[in-house]
């Protein structure tokens, strides 16, 4: 889906790039592998997702300590998992949080599962695992090279959109799938979310940004295309996603693109 978007989808000038919902950031960075992103353009990421948002600027500001602190953790573990997994998580509720403990316990907590209670601890149970699979110093150093001259920021989607437009903006959307729950707030994603958004997406498109908005095909989505943005287009892709919990239940979901008549 990535490749199919840098190749279809980008402006052939990048001068601004904003990606409201940045989770992993697959479009982001294969943007930047293939030179999309220059030092002149200006990038905003941001996710609702702080632990997940505060790891990338952590890495973007100090890669090397966040990989010493990771192997630390690692040697520690190989010594002991389940003691480091419990006192790592342990210490990251008493508020001791950082980069490379979020990502210790993402890769060793079980099917790298982050599950928050009520009041915001993270409760997800341990795994078990021959071997951790963490990132090396050149992945962690790519990815602060990725993010150099990006604002990483932490928030609603909203906030994080332009209100005014330079040539070659491209807004790249892929929201969470209705009803799922925001992990880090509790919050489900509404059909009146998935409204506003796709009322602003028609808004900047129809403002001269390249907008792409990226959805399972849903019944739902469709309505609201049809009356808040009945002049767009829309591609479908097919992709395998893991978007249920039950195995079974896993499988070929495709997806649509959308963007503005002008793309
Ligand atoms: C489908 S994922 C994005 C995946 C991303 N394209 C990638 O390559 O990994 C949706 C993201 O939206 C974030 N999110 C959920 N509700 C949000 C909100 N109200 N504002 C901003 N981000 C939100 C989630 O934390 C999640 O990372």
């Amino acid at each position: 889906m990535a490749e199919h978007i840098l190749t279809n989808y980008t402006p052939t000038v990048l001068s601004a790039y904003y990606e409201p919902f940045f989770g992993g950031g697959a479009v982001y960075f294969k943007l930047f592998q293939n030179l999309k992103i220059t030092t002149g353009t200006k990038v905003v990421l941001n996710d609702l997702n702080r632990p997940l948002m505060e790891t990338y600027v952590e890495i973007q500001l100090h890669p090397d300590s966040v990989f010493s602190e990771l192997r630390q953790l690692a040697d520690s573990w190989s010594e002991d998992n389940t003691g480091t997994f419990d006192r790592v998580r342990h210490e990251w509720n008493a508020g001791k949080q950082s980069a490379a403990r979020h990502i210790f316990l993402r890769q060793s907590s079980f099917n790298g599962l982050w599950r928050e209670n009520k009041s915001g601890q993270m409760n997800a149970p341990a795994g078990r695992y021959e071997r951790l699979s963490l990132p090396s110093l050149e992945r962690i150093k790519a990815v602060a090279g990725s993010l150099r001259h990006a604002e990483v920021r932490t928030g609603e989607w909203l906030k994080a959109l332009p209100e005014e437009f330079v040539d070659g903006t491209f807004i790249f959307c892929d929201p969470p799938y209705l009803g799922g729950f925001s992990a880090y707030t509790g919050r489900k994603w509404s059909i009146e979310d998935l409204t506003s958004l796709v009322v602003e997406a028609k808004s900047m498109a129809d403002r001269g940004a390249t907008v792409v908005l990226t959805h399972a095909v849903n019944d739902d989505l469709l309505a609201i295309l049809k009356a808040k943005w009945p002049r767009h287009r829309k591609e479908a892709y097919g992709m395998r996603r893991r978007i249920n919990s039950d195995p079974t239940k896993r499988g070929k979901v495709p997806e649509w693109i959308i963007t503005g008549e002008k793309t």
